[in-house]
């Protein structure tokens, strides 16, 4: 009985520190970015007073709510696509490197949680193509991951991971995303 114990545990172990060992060289095996860019983008949401100014527009909503004010519980059921200037640093007013257009859509009634679907369009003299982006936005952890399924130009068939950070959010009016694109190819 004791040896048999004894056998069980030692097998345990002997699964443990392998399991151990795998995750381990996971994690050794991610590889560095080859290129990596740090892009604000600039969200004025319409709030009906606004449409010369908004970049973005609800344009589906659930049958309880409208396209004028955001849903009640948690957006859920809004759709909302975006043309939003896209700039180096932090600052509203510097001059924008792309746009970020695409749509989001909020998915879940419980909490605020979002789908992204967007591409970042360069045209400066820095920056030309596009980067393409998909994944879901849990809006209220500090830091979110997107996939980047591929690109365009200066981002011929990149792919990657974008993690999102809230830089500014002011009266359901207007936000600004901080996005670190880490890219893994790079041709
Ligand atoms: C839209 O819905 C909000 C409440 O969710 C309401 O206050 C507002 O008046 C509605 N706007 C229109 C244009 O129906
Ligand atoms: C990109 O910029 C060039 C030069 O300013 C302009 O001619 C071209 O129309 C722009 N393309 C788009 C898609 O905005
Ligand atoms: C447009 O919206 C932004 C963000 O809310 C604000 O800073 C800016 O003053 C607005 N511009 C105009 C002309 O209303």
């Amino acid at each position: 009985m004791a040896a048999t114990t004894e056998l069980i545990s030692a097998l345990l172990l002997f699964l443990l520190i392998c399991s151990c060992n795998i995750s381990n060289s996971e994690k050794t095996r991610r590889p560095e970015p080859c290129k990596r860019l740090v892009l604000y983008f600039h969200d004025i949401v319409y709030n009906g007073k606004n449409a010369q100014n908004a970049t973005s527009a609800i344009v589906a909503s659930p049958a309880w709510g409208n396209k004028t004010t955001l849903a009640v519980p948690n957006r859920f059921g809004d759709v909302v696509v975006f043309d939003d200037p896209v700039t180096l640093d932090n600052n509203f007013r510097s001059t924008p490197v792309g746009r970020a257009q695409g749509f989001y859509l909020y998915d879940k009634k419980e909490i605020l949680t979002a789908w992204f679907g967007f591409s970042f369009v360069f045209n400066s003299t820095r920056l030309k193509g596009t980067i393409n982006l998909a994944g879901a936005d849990d809006i209220m952890k500090t830091t979110r991951d997107l996939s980047v399924v591929g690109g365009t130009g200066d981002f011929f068939m990149t792919r990657g991971i974008a993690t999102l950070m809230t830089d500014a959010l002011e009266d359901d009016q207007y936000f600004r995303l901080r996005v670190d694109v880490k890219l893994y190819e790079c041709y």
